[in-house]
């Protein structure tokens, strides 16, 4: 009850989900961009406003305003009464007459105009000020029974200084709109990309065999549909971790659990041999034999590829002429394929070395070379060649076969796997075998057919020293 109220209570929250994440930041960004426009607009169309009068000001009016007088009495016209004064003393003198024109130079602006109506309607003296001008009036002036109104135009001293401040204040808050909607973008855009960031390193860790790598905390924590991806990539990486671990375990069991009741086998064997004295089970005891060595071969196979998988493989890296390598594996193959009606022949040889462990990285050569040796047409040969590629060394394989089937190339490297044209007893384990070490020199590995005919297996390795080419051949 609690519960289910409280999980009601958080679907509403806004910020568990990415859509409502997005809407809140982009609308709080809006929301507070236009007020601080509104801001700044106001800061523009600031109105005029109206104080009271101090004493001395009220004081410089009454005393126009009598001088206007006596002028008037004089017999001047009012305008030429307020020319007179201002230039006496200095100061712009503005009348409205009965008819309510405004009598005085210069011609005000629209702004101020309206702020004389004010004062003018407003019935007593106060003063308006709008940026650095302030007027002051109206003060009632009688003459010849009707009512004139006096206005005295000042400016404020700090003028500039004033105008200056409300430069600054727009320009400031101008800046202040900009730095607060950049920074909230800035955290929308961060707190989008980041996890985002997170979730693919870890994906690319995953990939490249690290399967005990997890997303960060900060990602699968959230409460929003990242969060939830990010728990979601964490529960495949589990379970694919428990996969493969079970799988490598378990191959590597077998084996070794293979391995102990083979070899009692092959003792009993030789001691049936020993005390068989007539010669007629013999075949079959040959049979048992040739069958127990090629199991023992197969979990021998088996368990170097396990290690090799799981990176238990004791590697004795060392320096290693390849052509020197080349031509042992070349000799032995050859032997054994003389015996067979066909040969083996190492091309040319680039005089380099690669770092690598002596034992493997043969096993994993020989293994092609004898797969070439298997598969070549009676009475034909197989190639061995080296050629420089970059920072790398290619070593390639090609016989004169029938070939793979072009759906059976990309499984040609998988444990077991055996194309579909092959007929001849073997395993499938070579191969995989050969990739495994070769990917654990940093190499790689690839098969093809030729258009002759035949398979072309080509070895990458990358190069440590390159050796002037007087040692080589
Ligand atoms: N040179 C080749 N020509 C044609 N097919 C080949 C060649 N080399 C390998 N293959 C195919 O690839 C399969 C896998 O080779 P791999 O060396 O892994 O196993 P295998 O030779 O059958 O057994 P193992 O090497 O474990 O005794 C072979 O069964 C065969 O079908
Ligand atoms: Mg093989």
């Amino acid at each position: 009850m609690w519960r289910s109220a409280l999980n009601w209570l958080r679907s509403l929250n806004p910020l568990a989900s990415l859509t409502g994440r997005i809407f809140i930041w982009f609308w709080l960004t809006l929301v507070v961009i236009s007020m601080v426009s509104f801001l700044v607009l106001q800061q523009w169309a600031r109105p005029y406003e109206l104080t009271d009068l101090n004493a001395e000001e009220q004081q410089l009016l009454e005393y126009q305003r009598e001088e206007l007088e006596n002028y008037l009495e004089a017999g001047m016209t009012p305008l030429q009464a307020i020319r007179y004064s201002g230039i006496r003393f200095g100061l712009d003198i503005y009348l409205v007459d009965p008819t309510f024109r405004l009598l005085g130079t210069p011609q005000p602006d629209q702004i101020e105009l309206y702020m004389i109506g004010a004062m003018v309607e407003s019935g007593e003296p106060l003063a308006a000020n709008w940026e650095n001008i302030r007027w002051l009036g109206a003060e009632p002036l009688r003459h010849r029974g009707e009512t004139y109104r006096v206005l005295i135009k000042t400016t404020v001293d700090s003028g500039t200084g004033r105008l200056m401040d409300v430069i600054n204040e727009r320009l400031t808050w101008t800046f202040l709109a900009l730095l607060v909607s950049g920074m909230l973008s800035l955290l929308l855009a961060n707190s989008l990309s980041r996890p985002l960031r997170l979730l693919r390193e870890t994906s690319r860790s995953l990939a490249r065999g690290q399967l005990e790598s997890r997303v960060p905390g900060v990602v699968s924590k959230r409460a929003d549909d990242i969060g939830q991806l990010g728990q979601d990539f964490d529960h495949m990486a589990e379970r694919i971790q428990s996969l493969i671990e079970a799988q490598q375990k378990l191959l590597s069991n077998i084996s070794h659990e293979l391995r102990s009741p083979l070899t009692r086998l092959q003792i009993a064997l030789g001691i049936a041999r020993q005390r068989m004295e007539q010669d007629t089970a013999v075949p079959q005891l040959d049979r048992i034999e040739r069958e127990a060595q090629r199991l023992e071969a197969m979990i021998a196979q088996l368990l170097q590829l396990s290690r090799l998988e799981n990176r238990l493989q004791h590697m004795d890296l060392q320096p290693l002429d390849l052509g020197k390598m080349l031509r042992t594996i070349a000799d032995d193959a050859n032997f054994e394929a003389l015996a067979q009606d066909r040969s083996v022949r190492l091309q040319t040889v680039v005089p380099v070395r690669v770092i690598g462990d002596q034992m493997l990285l043969s096993s994993a050569i020989e293994n092609v070379v004898r797969n070439a040796v298997k598969y070549t047409a009676e009475g034909s040969e197989v190639v061995i060649d080296t050629a420089l590629n970059g920072d790398q060394v290619e070593i390639s394989v090609q016989d004169a076969g029938t070939g793979v089937p072009p759906q059976d190339l990309p499984y040609l490297f998988e444990p077991f796997f055996r194309a579909s044209n092959t007929h001849q007893g073997g395993s499938g384990l070579g191969l995989s075998i050969t990739r495994q070490a070769v990917e654990a020199h940093k190499g790689t590995v690839k098969a093809e057919n030729i258009p002759e005919g035949g398979l072309r297996i080509t070895v990458l390795l990358p190069v440590s020293l390159q050796l002037p080419s007087s040692s080589g051949d």
